[in-house]
């Protein structure tokens, strides 16, 4: 969990932008309910290498230097992630690290990186699956762990390979702040729920949540999905500028309780009816994770029926709702829930 600055502010990064994050993160109560890792997108660069052949920080945008940058970020109790590019040049073009790999993982080492993401622009010829090996020995080999954040965007099928070679591995082309695009991802992912486990998790790309592009119960319907996938929670809005609704959804604690469940399995489409779906993740105290979702433009009324869940004897089941934070009582074989168009329900459902 953490924030990248990339969705919310493109290019446009600094010093002073990354520090009133990392303040506005403690403060909004983000880092209490688990995010940690804030995230330098692309575009931190100088256009060239430096007299050594290291990477080097545009001094401009970040006057004291990102090791100083680290050690702010660490002080507060949080950790320091940044990008790179395993091809020739970064999406925004500039210097990246093919043929640098071990020299560019220890300057990120010393400088204090906690999390590298490596993208995939200008990477003709390679391949996902022999490119990033080389990225984990650089990663064993500097020294410092860090997270690997495999960007290359589902090309290589990254489910197949990356679990043994990084921590989390982009399973989509990038999101955009829509609710087609939500939607359009959320179908993507609906079979990859084998291939995600505790230390290995298929990503679906940063959060949309809070970037003016959808309505709150869309905002919800997203972060809800994204629980139920088990999915990195990147933050990509402002977090210095957020709307009560727009905290009130990154920080929902049953919500975040449910993505963080150390089962670690990823949930599943278990139906598909009419615009609605439903969507289930066991968790580690036996109980079930459900998600009823409205994608469509009128209102409709969801049942979930317990068998559907793969459940086996009992019929018998205790319901709370993880936004509302209130127990719906028991209910014998069935729960029936009306919503609006594009809003969610996500329950948790104990057998008894
Ligand atoms: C690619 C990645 C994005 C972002 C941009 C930066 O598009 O998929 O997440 O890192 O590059 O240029």
């Amino acid at each position: 969990m953490g924030w990248n600055s990339w969705n919310r502010f493109g290019p446009f990064i600094s010093e002073r932008l990354v520090l009133e994050t990392a303040d506005a993160m403690i403060k909004s109560g983000m880092r209490d309910a688990g995010y940690r890792y804030v995230v330098i997108d692309d575009a931190w660069h100088e256009s060239v290498r430096d007299d050594d052949g290291d990477l080097t920080e545009n001094r401009w945008a970040f006057p004291h230097g990102l090791r100083w940058l680290a050690d702010r970020i660490h002080e507060r109790g949080l950790l320091f992630g940044l990008y790179t590019d395993a091809g020739t040049r970064t999406c925004q073009g500039y210097p990246a690290s093919l043929g640098n790999e071990m020299r560019d993982a220890k300057k990120f080492a010393d400088w204090g990186v906690d999390f590298m993401k490596v993208d995939w622009c200008h990477t003709e010829g390679l391949r996902g699956r022999t490119t990033y090996p080389k990225w984990s020995e650089a990663i064993n080999a500097s020294g410092r762990p860090m997270v690997l954040s495999i960007s290359e965007w589902a090309r290589d099928k990254p489910w197949e390979w990356a679990g043994s070679v990084g921590h989390m591995w982009r399973t989509t082309s990038d999101i955009a702040d829509t609710w087609a695009s939500v939607m359009a991802i959320a179908d993507s992912q609906a079979d990859l729920h084998p291939f995600a486990g505790p230390d290995r998790w298929n990503d679906p790309d940063m959060l949309e949540v809070g970037n003016g592009g959808m309505t709150d119960d869309e905002y919800r319907s997203h972060f809800s999905l994204w629980a139920m996938l088990a999915a990195p929670l990147m933050a990509g809005n402002d977090l210095r500028a957020m709307s009560g609704a727009t905290r009130a959804i990154l920080t929902a604690p049953e919500v975040i309780a449910v993505e963080q469940d150390p089962l670690g399995r990823q949930g599943r489409r278990v139906q598909t009816r009419g615009s609605s779906e439903i969507w289930a993740r066991e968790l580690r105290d036996g109980a079930h994770a459900v998600l009823l979702l409205n994608r469509g433009d009128a209102p409709v009324t969801v049942r979930v029926i317990w068998e559907d869940l793969g459940t086996s004897g009992s019929r018998n089941a205790s319901v709370r709702d993880l936004w509302e934070r209130a127990d719906l009582g028991d209910h014998d074989g069935w729960y029936l829930r009306s919503l609006a168009p594009h809003a969610c329900a996500m329950l948790k459902v104990a057998f008894r």
